[in-house]
C-alpha cells in the first residue's frame, strides 16, 4: 500500500488517488459548514457506544473531550481543513486521532459516513429551519402591525391589474400574511419529517454491534430513529420537501415584491420605502430604485431551480447510498442562505413601508371602483342582477364620455339610467360606504380587518 492512499479507506488500493479526482470528489469545501452537527452527532454516538459497552467509559471521555477541543479550534479558525481528507467527517475524525491517538479510530465503530452524513444534514436543516421560522414570524408580525394601523386606509383593489373594487390597505396586507401563515405551517410540517434519526443504519444494512438507537436519538433531540436502514442512508426527500416549502415562500415574497415595485413607481405612487432599502442610479439622478423587492423577486428563480435540481438528483438513484447524494448540499445550503436573506430583508423593511394614503384614495376614486356597489344597490331595490349590471354599464360608459366617476355624477344624471335611484345612492357610491358594506368574516370592512389583525396576532403567539 502506498502511503499516499487515503488512510480511512485506502487498504485495498494499490495507488494513490489522482490529484484531480481527489479534488473533484471532495466535499469539504462546502460540507464543513456542518462541523457543529458532525461533532454533536459523534459525541452522541460515542456516548451511546459507551452506554452499551462497546467503548469503555475512559475511551468515551477521551473521544468527547478531543471532539470538544476540535470544536473550539474550528470556531476560532485554528483548524486545518484538508482537501485530501475529502469531507467534514474524515477531517474531524483524522484530527481526533492525531489528538488522542488510537482511541480516536474507535469512534467510527458501528457507523458509516453514509448514516453520519444523513444525520448531519438533518441536524443542520433542523437548526436552520428554526432560524428561518423565526425570521418568517418576525415578517408576519410586521405585516400584521402595519395592517392594524391601516384598517381604514382605502386603496383600489385589482383583478387583472385593473381597478376592481375599493379595499383597505390593511386587508391587502393581511392577504400577504395569510400566504405566509400557510408557509409557516408547511415549514413546521416539513420539520417533523426532517427530525428523524438515520444514525444506526451504518453503510446500508445496519450494524452488528449492540447499538441502542433510542439513546442517540434522544441525545440529539430527534423525535425518534428511522425505520429502515436502506431508506435512511439514501433518500433526500426531506431536503426536496424543504426546497419546495422554500420555493412557495419565495413565490409569495416574489408576488409581494412585484406589488411593491409597482406601488413605488410614479404611475401608482401608493407607498414609499425608506431610502436605506433603495438605491440610486449612477446616470439618472432622480432615480430611487426598489432594489430589495426586485432582488428578492429575482432570487425566487434560483430557489425554484434548486428544487428542480434536487428532484433530478434523486430521481434515478437505486437503493441505497450513492455518491450522487453529495450533490444535495450546495443547493440545500444556497436555498437556506437566500431564503433567510430574503426573509430578513423583508422583515426589516416591511414595518417601514409608508402608505401614501391620499394617492391611494385618489386612485380608488378613479376607475369606477364602486360600480358593483351601484349594481348591488339596484338589486336591493328589486332589479334583477343582470339588468342592474347593464344599467351600471351604461352609466360607466356615460362617465367615461364625460370624465366623471359615479360618485361625481349628480342625482339627476344618475336617474337617467334608472328611476330606482334616489338620494341614498351616495351612501354606497362613497369609498367608505363601499368598503364598510363588506362587513362579514373575511371581508374588507375596517371593523373586520381590525378583528382579523387581532386574530392573526393571537395565532402568531
Ligand atoms: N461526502 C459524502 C456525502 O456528502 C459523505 C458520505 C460518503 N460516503 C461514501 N461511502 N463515499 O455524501
Amino acid at each position: 500500500m502506498s502511503d499516499q492512499t487515503n488512510s480511512a479507506w485506502g487498504g485495498r488500493f494499490a495507488e494513490a488517488t489522482h490529484q484531480f479526482v481527489a479534488e473533484f470528489t471532495a466535499s469539504v469545501g462546502f460540507d464543513r459548514r456542518m462541523y457543529r452537527q458532525d461533532i454533536q452527532g459523534s459525541i452522541a454516538h460515542a456516548t451511546m457506544l459507551a452506554a452499551v459497552g462497546v467503548l469503555s467509559e475512559t475511551e468515551k471521555q477521551q473521544i468527547v473531550s478531543g471532539l470538544q477541543e476540535i470544536l473550539v479550534e474550528i470556531e476560532e479558525g485554528r483548524f486545518n481543513w484538508r482537501v485530501e481528507l475529502e469531507d467534514v467527517h474524515m477531517n474531524i475524525e483524522s484530527a481526533l486521532t492525531e489528538k488522542i491517538g488510537l482511541v480516536g479510530k474507535k469512534l467510527h465503530t458501528g457507523r458509516s459516513r453514509n448514516d453520519q452524513v444523513a444525520t448531519d444534514i438533518r441536524l443542520y436543516l433542523r437548526d436552520q429551519t428554526d432560524v428561518i421560522a423565526a425570521e418568517l414570524k418576525r415578517l408576519q408580525s410586521g405585516l400584521i402591525e402595519l395592517a392594524a394601523s391601516n384598517t381604514d386606509t382605502i386603496m383600489p383593489g385589482f383583478t387583472h391589474l385593473q381597478t376592481a373594487q375599493p379595499v383597505t390597505f390593511g386587508h391587502h396586507l393581511l392577504a400577504w400574511n395569510e400566504m405566509l401563515q400557510r408557509d409557516s405551517e408547511r415549514l413546521q410540517d416539513c420539520r417533523k419529517r426532517v427530525n428523524i434519526m438515520p444514525l444506526g443504519a451504518a453503510a446500508l444494512a445496519g450494524t452488528t454491534y449492540p447499538i441502542d438507537r433510542a439513546i442517540t436519538a434522544e441525545l440529539l433531540g430527534f423525535d425518534g430513529p428511522s425505520e429502515n436502514s436502506l431508506d435512511s442512508v439514501s433518500d433526500r426527500d426531506f431536503a426536496i420537501e424543504f426546497a419546495s416549502v422554500a420555493s412557495l415562500i419565495m413565490m409569495h415574497l416574489s408576488r409581494m415584491s412585484e406589488e411593491l415595485v409597482l406601488w413605488t413607481s410614479a404611475q401608482f405612487d401608493f407607498v414609499s420605502l425608506p431610502d436605506r432599502f433603495c438605491t440610486g442610479s449612477s446616470i439618472m439622478p432622480q432615480k430611487k430604485n426598489p432594489d430589495v423587492p426586485e432582488l428578492v423577486r429575482g432570487k425566487s428563480g434560483r430557489i425554484f431551480g434548486h428544487l428542480v435540481g434536487l428532484l433530478t438528483l434523486m430521481k434515478s438513484q437505486p437503493l441505497a447510498y450513492n455518491k450522487d447524494n453529495q450533490e444535495d448540499k450546495e443547493p440545500l445550503f444556497d436555498t437556506i442562505d437566500h431564503l433567510w436573506g430574503s426573509l430578513h430583508a423583508f422583515a426589516e423593511m416591511v414595518p417601514h413601508i409608508s402608505p401614501k394614503k391620499e394617492k391611494m384614495r385618489e386612485a380608488a376614486l378613479r376607475g369606477f371602483s364602486t360600480a358593483t356597489d351601484l349594481a348591488d344597490y339596484l338589486v336591493k331595490k328589486g332589479m334583477p342582477f343582470r339588468d342592474a349590471h347593464e344599467v351600471v354599464g351604461k352609466s360607466v360608459a356615460y362617465g367615461i364620455e364625460t370624465g366623471k366617476d359615479l360618485g361625481q355624477m349628480s342625482l339627476t344624471e344618475l336617474q337617467r339610467f334608472s328611476d330606482l335611484i334616489i338620494e341614498d345612492v351616495f351612501d354606497v357610491l362613497t369609498l367608505e360606504g363601499s368598503v364598510g358594506a363588506r362587513d362579514h368574516l373575511g371581508g374588507t370592512a375596517p371593523t373586520q380587518v381590525a378583528a382579523a389583525a387581532e386574530r392573526a396576532r393571537k395565532r402568531l403567539e
